[in-house]
């Protein structure tokens, strides 16, 4: 076990540069409980650029880590108030991801470890998001309080529910056999003339909509299996749009209402088979989507009726960000987990599968 760890999180699996900086240390009173204190956590978005194309260009993400790395970089390890050899380690995301925008954070975080002569950990995004939910700088983490769970991860990549039996220790349950939901956000606000990503677009529209406007379907939601399917909602919903092509503000709002309304109903009706079907009473929403608060509150609703824990991170720490990395980094430091010293980018690593 390691006394003090003083970790860099870099984030580069996507859109969003995010560097952090994360401290480690085992509690005084008890050994088996870790304590945390954030340093710093920066994020570079770069939004305004894709948000042109409706979608992520891979090579200008790519581009933009790059300018971002260096400064980001900097502006958190001064803001953490610490000098650039008070660090103990660098974790890094190897992925899964875009593999140009992956590479250029482990060169720079390669590059960054070998000048400071630190090891490097390899992290596996959807471990950073899972774990997310742990981040607790007043209660600090205990394993054995923390786990098991069932995890929700909603993304723009990813619609998974996995069972978390320890630290490193996952199982999926179900997936998406197609789309993941973030692209039923993201698809149905491009097609509304709206921004991306399309998430917080349509949550925002919403809010002046009718949810039971549209009766859109719910694919496999009559099936008793934990599998997800969106795109049938997500060519229903173009369908509507296409057919129905009015420019105006409450058609637009109660299009966004019953999406999101239908997809909160989906995720509910699924968690309900999964806290059935394992018994396992404590739920872990992350990714992006958990950002959105209609589905937030549908989900507390239905643990409420389960009697069931929720635990949903702070909105800013669903989206991606360095600091999940630091966080997973540095608990596989704490816990001397062995790992290779040549570190490869692996786009599609699964979080079943934690070997890179
Ligand atoms: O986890 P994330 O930041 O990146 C990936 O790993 O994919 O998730 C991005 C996704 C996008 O599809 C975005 O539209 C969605 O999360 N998102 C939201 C909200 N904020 C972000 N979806 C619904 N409501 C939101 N408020
Ligand atoms: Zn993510």
């Amino acid at each position: 076990m390691n006394e003090k760890i003083t970790i860099l999180g870099v984030e580069t699996s996507c859109d969003d540069t995010g560097i952090a900086v994360l401290n480690l240390r085992p509690c005084e009173d008890n050994p088996k409980k870790i304590n945390l204190t954030v340093l710093s956590n920066k994020l570079a978005s770069q939004t305004d650029i894709h948000n042109e194309y409706g979608g992520v260009v891979p090579e200008l993400a790519s581009r933009e880590h790059l300018r971002a790395l260096l400064p980001l970089t900097e502006e958190a390890i001064r803001e953490s108030k610490i000098d650039l050899p008070n660090l103990s380690h660098i974790a890094v995301t190897a992925g899964p991801g875009l593999k140009g925008s992956l590479l250029t954070g482990l060169n720079f975080s390669s590059g960054l470890a070998a000048a400071l002569n630190i090891p490097i950990i390899p992290v596996n995004h959807l471990e950073g998001h899972v774990m997310a939910a742990f981040i607790d700088t007043q209660l600090g983490f205990e394993p054995t309080k923390a786990f098991p769970f069932l995890t929700l991860l909603i993304s723009g990549g990813h619609t998974q529910i996995i069972l978390a039996e320890q630290f490193g220790r996952y199982t999926l349950l179900g997936e998406t056999l197609d789309d993941a939901v973030g692209e039923a956000f993201d698809k149905t606000s491009k097609l509304l003339g709206l921004g991306y990503p399309g998430g917080p677009e349509i949550e925002r529209i919403a809010k002046a909509g009718n949810p039971h406007k549209f009766n859109f379907p719910k694919p496999l939601t009559d099936k008793k299996n934990l599998n997800f399917s969106f795109s049938g909602l997500k060519t229903a919903v173009s369908r509507e749009i296409e057919k129905n092509r009015q420019v105006n503000n409450e058609w637009q709002s109660d299009i966004a209402a019953s999406l999101q309304d239908t997809i909160a109903n989906i995720l509910c009706i699924k968690m309900k088979l999964a806290i059935e079907l394992t018994n396992v009473k404590k739920v872990v929403v992350s990714g992006g989507v958990a950002a959105n608060h209609q589905i937030r509150k549908s989900l507390s609703e239905l643990c409420k009726s389960q009697n069931a824990v929720l635990i949903v991170p702070k909105p800013e720490i669903c989206t991606d960000n360095g600091l999940m990395i630091a966080w997973v980094g540095g608990l596989k430091a704490h816990y001397n987990y062995p790992f290779d010293d040549v570190i490869k980018v692996s786009p599609r690593w699964n979080l079943t599968d934690l070997h890179c």
